[in-house]
This record gives C-alpha cells, sequence and structure tokens, in this order.
C-alpha cells in the first residue's frame, strides 16, 4: 500500500477539464492508502499523476490522447533527448519559445497587445500542423501543436485531420516544468496505458485489496469537446457498474456535476443517495463560454467513508 504524499503537479497536456486546480480537495478524500490504482477516464493525467500506487491502470477512448501519453512516457528515461529534438523543431519551424527567451520583437508587441504570440506563430503553426497531417505517428509535432494551439486542445475534424487554430501562447517555463514533473512521475513506475470503452476496460481488470477506481467521465449536463461522446445512456450504464464494484468490495470514487446553468443530473442525484458524497468548490469553466458558472454545484460520490 502506497501513502499519499503532497505536492500538486500538473499534466504536460493542459488538458480541457482536467482536475489541477481540485486535486488537493479530492485527494482528501480518496483513500489514504491506495494499491493499484485505476483510472477509466484519465484525460490528460492531472488525477493520476498526483497519486502515489504500487501500479496504475489508465484508460481514455481518445486513442491520440493516449498515443501522446505512450510517446511522453517512452522518454522519460531520456528527457535529454526528448528536450533537444523538441527545441530543435521549435526553431525549425521559428516559432516563438518563452522558454528560450525568443519572443516576438517589440513592435509586434506593440501592435498587437493582446495576440502577438498568436500573431508571430500564425503561418509557422499553419505549416507545422499541415506537416503533421501528412504523417500523423509524428507525436513530437503533434505534442507541439497541442502546445501552441487555440485552448490546447487536441481536436480533429471528420478526415481525422488535426484542426486546431493556433493560440496565444508557446512554450513557456510552465510546460518545461510540467513535462520535467511527467517525466520524473513516470521513471521506474508500473504503468499501463489502455485505450478502449470504459465499461470493457473495468470489466478486463482483476482486482486486489485496496484497489482504487477513480472515475471522472464526461460531464453530462456540460458541453466539452468530449462531452459530444456522451449522453444518458452510457451515464446509467456507468452507475449500474460503479454498483456492480461495490458489491464486489472494489473501492471508487466518482467526480461529477450535479447542477449547471439550471440543469440538474438527475440521473446521478438518485445514485448519489445510495453513497458518501462531498460538494467540491470548483469555479466551474465551460468550455463553450469560458465564463465563471456560479451555479454549478460539483460532487464527489465514492463507496469508500472519507
Ligand atoms: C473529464 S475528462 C477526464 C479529465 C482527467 N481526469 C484529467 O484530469 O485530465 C473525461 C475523459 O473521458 C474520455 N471518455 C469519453 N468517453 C469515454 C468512454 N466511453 N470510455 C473511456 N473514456 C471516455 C474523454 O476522452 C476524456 O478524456
Amino acid at each position: 500500500m502506497y501513502r499519499q504524499n503532497n505536492a500538486i503537479i500538473r499534466s504536460p497536456l493542459f488538458y480541457v477539464g482536467d482536475k489541477y486546480k481540485l486535486m488537493p480537495q479530492l485527494r482528501k478524500l480518496f483513500p489514504k492508502m491506495i494499491n493499484n490504482y485505476i483510472e477509466p477516464f484519465c484525460g490528460g493525467g492531472s488525477s493520476f499523476l498526483n497519486i502515489n500506487a504500487k501500479s496504475y491502470k489508465l484508460n481514455d477512448i481518445d486513442s491520440n490522447l493516449i498515443a501522446l501519453h505512450r510517446f511522453l512516457a517512452q522518454h522519460s528515461r531520456d528527457t535529454q533527448g526528448f528536450f533537444d529534438k523538441l527545441f530543435d523543431l521549435i526553431e525549425s519551424y521559428d516559432l516563438s519559445c518563452s522558454f528560450l527567451n525568443n519572443t516576438p520583437d517589440k513592435a509586434l508587441k506593440a501592435r498587437y497587445k493582446k495576440t502577438y504570440f498568436a500573431e508571430f506563430n500564425k503561418a509557422s503553426y499553419k505549416q507545422l500542423r499541415q506537416d503533421f497531417n501528412a504523417n500523423k505517428n509524428d507525436f513530437l509535432r503533434l505534442y507541439v501543436l497541442l502546445i501552441y494551439g487555440f485552448n490546447r486542445v487536441l481536436r480533429f475534424n471528420s478526415k481525422a485531420e488535426f484542426n486546431l487554430p493556433v493560440g496565444n501562447v508557446d512554450f513557456n517555463a510552465n510546460v518545461y516544468q510540467a513535462l520535467q514533473d511527467y517525466f520524473h512521475f513516470m521513471e521506474n513506475k508500473n504503468i499501463d496505458f489502455f485505450n478502449i470503452h470504459f465499461i470493457d476496460f473495468i470489466e478486463s481488470l482483476e482486482y486486489e485489496k485496496g484497489d482504487f477506481i477513480y472515475f471522472d467521465p464526461p460531464y453530462l449536463i456540460s458541453g466539452s469537446e468530449y462531452n459530444k461522446l456522451w449522453n444518458e445512456s452510457l451515464e446509467s450504464r456507468l452507475y449500474a457498474l460503479l454498483k456492480k464494484l461495490d458489491s464486489k468490495g472494489v473501492q471508487w470514487g466518482l467526480s461529477n456535476l450535479l447542477t449547471h446553468k439550471g440543469k440538474t443530473n438527475t440521473i446521478l442525484q438518485a445514485f448519489m443517495q445510495d453513497f458518501h458524497s462531498h460538494t467540491i468548490q470548483s469555479n466551474y469553466i465551460s468550455f463553450n463560454d469560458n465564463s465563471i458558472k456560479k451555479d454549478s454545484k460539483e460532487v464527489y460520490v465514492s463507496n469508500v467513508k472519507s
């Protein structure tokens, strides 16, 4: 069994809806000692990166996301080689790089006060995106596209082409630190990534005493890119699965949104009556309008008493 420690780190994938800001609250509610840690909707990884366990089984249905995790994890033993290749790529496309003090000149900054990174990088970004779409196994290019992209979302069109526009961001000290933290976490850990439907994933595993599954599914009543994949039927199947795990004595915790913009998740409301629930303090930010919704209530539900 592994005891939890204090530092909170952020995933270098800067995933929309990540749990980075909420981890200090959530982790206090997770079991104090965890054997194997299991996450069926792992997203960018800001949850598992903050958990101490014997092994990690991490899954997400997004194949590009899991490919990026595998790509980064592979480089955890050769971080120098990774950064050399990364900075060479950034330089070869003439992208700005705040981390290396390579930023747009004063005239551009004065002309485009709030958007100078986007102005400076847009032509290079377009070229990089075109080159990635011609070779979709080039995950270093995909990672750089994500870091320089608008809202840092992994977004593909129906032809499976990456189609995010340039963002007003670049590779800075925060990205560097997040990568270093990720590599440090991955080193010498027993981690498996999976890329299947959450139900198949949960049903394929065998569970030991002290294992803990953290569920952070798309939220039924909010709008994120990955919520397009979610619906009431999946929400109900998720709760049936949680009840089944509970009857087998497997420990789990679930994050979700109970109310948002005047809507209530009534399936969740009925389900949570039978388990332990806690309100989580969050300024829930919707992907679509970026505004802070004060009427949103985020909850953590678990079959383990905290
Ligand atoms: C709220 S996000 C998880 C965020 C994550 N906890 C973090 O901190 O980055 C939900 C994730 O569920 C994934 N997802 C959606 N439908 C799924 C399914 N049927 N099976 C597995 N993963 C799914 C999405 O791709 C998305 O990454």
